[in-house]
This record gives C-alpha cells, structure tokens and sequence, in this order.
C-alpha cells in the first residue's frame, strides 16, 4: 500500500542511457539465486572483480549484507522473505537509471518473488542466474554453520530443510557451482554479458 500520497516522481535530465554511454556498457540485473552455501556471494563478488578489471561499473547486493541494515527488520517467514526481495528489486531498479550493473546474491527461493523484480525492472534487464549446487554439497560446505543447526532444529523456516526451494524454470544461465571451478564460472557469466550487448565484446574492453 502507498501511503507516501502527493509526492511527483522528478524526471532527471541526466538519463539512464546519458550514463550507459559515458560507462560504455548497458545497466542490467544479474539476479543471481539459489541455496545457502551454493556460491551465489563468492560468484558474484568474483564477476564483480572481472567487471572492475574491465573498466565497467558493477555492484554486488548480498543477502547477509542487506539484512545487517535495509532489511533488518525482516526474518525468514514466507511475507518477510517476499518483502525482502520486493526492496532489493525497488533498490536494483534505481541502479539500473544510475547506469550501473547490479549483482544480486539472495536465496531469493520464490518464483514469483522473482516474477515480480523481473516485471519491475523489464524482461531484458534482468538475468537470472541459476547457481545449481546440491544441497548435499552445501551441507558438507557448510561455512555458516547454518546446514547443523537448522538440522538440529535450532533455526526455523531454513531453506532446503524447512522451507522450499523453488528452482527456476528457464533462467537465462546454470551454473554448476558444486562443481566447476570458479574460474569458469565467471567466465559463463560474463559470455553471457558479451552475448547479450551488455559489455563489448572480448578485445573492445
Ligand atoms: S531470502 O530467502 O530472503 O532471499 P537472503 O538471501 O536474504 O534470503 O538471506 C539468506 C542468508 O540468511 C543465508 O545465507 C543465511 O546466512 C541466513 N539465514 C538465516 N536464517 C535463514 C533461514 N531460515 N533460511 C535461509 N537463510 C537463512
């Protein structure tokens, strides 16, 4: 519900395609989703390096991250977790008219929560990377500590072991993350980048 009544959207005079011509690339959202442990944070942050080398401008949302201040105030519930991903899509919005190529790390487990950041931001701007890690492997990774304790009980509502899981149907990439290098990880990403118009492509950057 809007309660912020009277307000007027102000249009800038510097528009999202003035700056996408001074960085050289187009702003997108890559919507990095899958389970805790699968790699999401790691492959995003290690894109985001990629993409710095290349000169373009890219910033990684991290779920752990955001919940420490803009998302405080939320859990795990099902209207909490929706909640959520509807401000971080509100927030990646704005980086796409600041021109920028937004990495987003959040289980984010719901399809049509998803759905919506991808309505929100337009089909073409959003990439949704699937990061395909069995839990079984994010389990033995466990580098939280989180995979014991949920299965101890002790943390409630934990995805993959008491709330769901929803795998995408037709992301724009699948990346085994619970087995190929990092490297080539990275390296799926950014073809995909280039592939797209997003970045030049290879030897014009
Ligand atoms: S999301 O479901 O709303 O997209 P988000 O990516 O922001 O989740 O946060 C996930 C992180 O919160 C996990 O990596 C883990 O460290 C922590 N966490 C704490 N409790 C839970 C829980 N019940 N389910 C999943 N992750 C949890």
């Amino acid at each position: 519900m809007i309660k912020s009544g009277n307000t007027v959207w102000h249009h800038a005079t510097v528009t999202r395609a003035d700056r996408e011509r001074l960085n050289g690339h187009r702003s997108v959202i890559v919507w990095f989703t899958g389970l805790s442990g699968s790699g999401k944070s790691t492959l995003a942050h290690a894109v985001e390096e990629r993409l710095y080398e290349l000169g373009c401008r890219a910033f990684v949302f991290d779920g752990d991250n955001v919940r420490h201040g803009l998302c405080a105030d939320l859990g795990f519930s099902l209207h909490d977790r929706e909640e959520n991903i509807r401000r971080i899509g509100e927030m990646t919005k704005l980086f796409l008219e600041a021109g920028m190529i937004a990495l987003t790390a959040f289980i984010s487990p719901f399809a049509k929560d998803r759905r919506r950041v991808r309505e929100l931001a337009g089909d073409a701007e959003f990439i949704e990377v699937y990061c395909r890690c069995p839990i079984e492997i994010c389990e033995q990774r466990d580098t939280k500590g989180h995979y014991r304790r949920a299965r101890k009980g002790e943390i409630p509502e934990f995805t993959g072991i008491s709330s769901p899981y929803e795998v995408p149907e037709n992301p724009a990439l699948i990346i085994p993350t619970g087995e190929a290098p990092l490297d080539a990880c990275v390296n799926q990403v950014v073809s995909c980048l280039r592939q797209r118009g997003v970045i030049a492509p290879a030897g014009n950057l």
